[in-house]
């Protein structure tokens, strides 16, 4: 191997690095998915969105989906950069890595750039997914948010609600093969999109688990480790605790939450469906099911005048849910849109924005708090909207 230069081929991805300086990681279709360069990462989605992370100070990070013409520009770089170090170590690799590079030589920028029109072929656009979950497979049982009218969501806007059918569903699954190709194997798990799959009425469910289950192998020794899913808390009301154990049965291993508040006023001021104590009570019967769960809260949420009670009346409501190890709590600072009643309300409320301080001090709340009240080793974790590529 040439000075300075290493290669690191693992089962699903291939690593060329050069003196730390440069990284750039492949999928098992040769396809650029992570790369370090000049202390910039980049993330390279499926759908062909880079997102670029990087520190502009200490404590300050900036994180933005580059424009078409910086992408093109970065991706160029990218893999001019692979090439000339394929160059400079084919001779001395060996077999398997010989390949790994006639499936990377096979990519130039128009090529992976046509990716994207590919992607919006097989996919809605996948707005968000829970930060463990970034890797997961998405398959979108669903399209959209059947609610829509959160003051502060705008992931779901372009589209209406819609629930596949077995046939349509299935008919997905196998474009999504056909693109995802041999990256699969760097996927570990099933997510089912949009916004919150699981309310879909139990005998569709049913239907459409048993076409995840005909399509893919999943459980603790398969490719696929499990079953995951968004779930507002609308919809939660309505599984029984029969119900979610044939989900547990089916192999979902973890649903999400967006509690956001634990705060009454605030969650209505927020305009979610349901209330706090329904997302309790829901959570329970969820557990008590054996499915882990994802909790989210939004950290500024409700501005100042309600600053107190949203932290203690959600630390409140996390300790009620009595969750465990396999339970996460996400923290999710609020980005205020510009194009929703969300400011609106504020003001009829009378509570002004938190500034960028009161949101860290609150996170910072947050944090602490429900770290002492969630239950044992449960994790609290922050969950950056803006991190979100797929
Ligand atoms: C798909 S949604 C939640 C799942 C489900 N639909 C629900 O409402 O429970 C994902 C999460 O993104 C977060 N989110 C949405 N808009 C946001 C914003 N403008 N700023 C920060 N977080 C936001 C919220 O915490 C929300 O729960
Ligand atoms: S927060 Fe959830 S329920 Fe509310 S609009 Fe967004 S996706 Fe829908």
């Amino acid at each position: 191997m040439a000075a300075n230069i290493t290669v690191n081929v693992q089962p699903h991805h291939l690593t060329i690095a050069e003196a730390m300086r440069t990284i750039v990681s492949f999928d098992g279709e040769g396809r650029p998915i992570v790369a370090f360069r000049n202390g910039i990462n980049y993330v390279r989605g499926l759908s062909g969105e880079v997102l670029q992370k990087r520190v502009l100070a200490p404590g300050q990070k900036e994180r933005r989906k580059l424009s078409d013409e910086e992408r093109r520009r970065v991706l160029a770089e990218l893999l001019t950069w692979s090439q000339q170090m394929i160059e400079r170590i084919a001779a001395t690799a060996s077999s398997t890595e010989r390949d790994w590079f006639e499936r990377i030589r096979r990519w130039d920028v128009d090529r992976l750039e046509a990716e994207r029109e590919r992607f919006r072929k097989v996919y809605k656009p996948i707005s968000i997914l829970p930060p463990d979950q970034y890797r997961a497979l998405v398959l979108q049982a669903t399209e959209g948010c059947s609610w829509n009218h959160c003051h502060f969501c705008t992931f779901y806007r372009d589209r209406a609600f819609r629930i596949h059918s077995p046939d349509s569903f299935r008919n997905h699954i196998q474009q999504v093969k056909e693109f995802v190709g041999a990256g699969i194997g760097l996927r570990m798990a099933i997510f089912l999109g949009d916004a919150n799959a699981l309310i879909i009425p139990q005998p569709r469910l049913r239907e459409l688990l048993r076409v995840v289950h005909e399509e893919f192998r999943i459980g603790p020794q398969a490719d696929f480790k499990g079953i995951y899913a968004f779930l507002d808390i609308f919809g939660a009301e309505r599984k029984t605790l029969d119900e979610y154990r044939e989900l547990t049965a089916a192999g979902v291993r973890r649903i999400y939450l967006g509690l956001e508040s634990g705060d009454e006023t605030v969650f209505r001021l927020l305009n979610k469906p349901g209330s706090p104590a329904e997302a309790i009570e829901a959570v329970r019967t969820i557990k008590a099911a054996g499915i882990a769960v994802g909790i989210i809260l939004l950290v500024g949420a409700g501005g100042e005048r309600f600053a107190h009670d949203h932290v203690q009346r959600s630390l409140a409501a996390i300790a009620a849910m009595n969750l465990g190890p396999e339970d996460i709590v996400y923290l999710s600072p609020l980005i205020i849109p510009t194009d929703t009643p969300y400011l609106a309300q504020l003001q009829a409320f009378d509570s002004p924005p938190l500034s960028e301080d009161a949101i860290l001090e609150q996170f910072n709340q947050l944090k602490q708090g429900a770290r002492m009240v969630a239950g044992p080793g449960a994790k609290v974790v922050i969950y950056h909207i803006e991190e979100f590529v797929y």
